[in-house]
């Protein structure tokens, strides 16, 4: 059974919305990286740039196993799976989620080194210290950082690396802005100075923490209005009339989060 905040996690994510954002970034379900050697990358181009900051950020090794949680349709776990040879679990609390990456693995015949669960990061269907390594990609503040991290140590090996990106808050971010993404995407954000405190709490040693702020933020909205425009045809069949207000609350929630917000990508040890 799940907790009412992570049914309204599943409602968005199974959504028309929620099911826009695999058609705008190439599969991956996060937003990406720029710098001046890329700064022309589409949206998709630049969130598998970042999927692959996150995978070379990983210690996992040909054969061992991993735990992607909240994998969105699957395709950073396949990209890490064909980059390191390991095998990746993936678990979403979105069923339509669960379906699309179960068939992309399919159709790429990597359903022996994939396996994708519905369910809840919060209730991992495993046992105690099944998992070399694994992360939480642009997904851990839907579920409350601490519990989340506290079963994520449960399933993790000792030593285990833990990656994980999250949106910081700034000391600019106002009370309106928390109160707005708390009720329309289920989000509860964290400042990076509560991090040194919650990992030592979870059982994780803190390696490093990236903050990435400038190759992210400033570039969401300009690279947003581009993607929006090129999948008008993709927009318009899955929101019929309602299309250009799905478009204005896309832009509408890029600018609020990009003036609110940092990103930055942390790496952990479990103790
Ligand atoms: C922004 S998406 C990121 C998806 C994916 N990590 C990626 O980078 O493409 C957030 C993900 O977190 C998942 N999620 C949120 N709360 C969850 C929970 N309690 N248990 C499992 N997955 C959850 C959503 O279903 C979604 O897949």
């Amino acid at each position: 059974m799940l907790g009412s905040e992570s049914e309204q996690v599943a409602t968005l994510y199974d959504s028309p919305e929620g099911q826009l954002g695999p058609i705008l970034f190439g599969g991956h379900l996060h937003w990406g990286y720029w710098d001046e050697n890329n700064a022309d990358d589409n949206f998709a181009a630049a969130a598998d740039k970042l999927a692959q900051i996150m995978i070379d950020k990983t210690q996992i090794r040909e054969g061992q196993r991993f735990i992607d949680l909240g994998c969105g349709v699957g395709q950073p776990a396949m990209k890490l799976a064909k980059a390191k040879g390991c095998s990746v679990d993936g678990i979403t609390i979105s069923k339509f989620q669960q379906q699309s990456a179960t068939s992309r693995a399919q159709a790429e015949g990597m359903q022996d080194k994939l396996r994708f669960i519905h369910g809840s990061a919060l209730d991992i269907p495993n046992e105690d210290q099944a998992y070399d390594g694994g992360w939480f990609f642009e997904s851990i503040f839907h579920m409350g950082h601490r519990d989340a991290l506290l079963e994520a140590n449960r399933v993790l090996k000792p030593g285990a690396t833990l990656v994980l990106t999250d949106l910081p808050t700034l000391p600019t971010t106002t009370e309106e802005f928390k109160a707005f993404v708390q009720q329309h995407i289920h989000s509860s954000f964290i400042a990076k100075e509560d991090y040194p405190a919650l990992m030592a709490e979870t059982g994780f040693e803190l390696v490093g923490i990236d903050d990435i702020t400038e190759n992210v933020m400033p570039w969401l909205v300009p690279k947003l209005k581009e993607t929006l425009a090129e999948h008008k045809q993709e927009i318009t069949e899955l929101f019929n009339d309602a299309a250009d207000k799905a478009i204005d609350d896309w832009v509408y929630l890029f600018e609020y989060m990009s003036e609110n917000l940092g990103y930055m990508v942390v790496t952990a040890r479990k103790l």
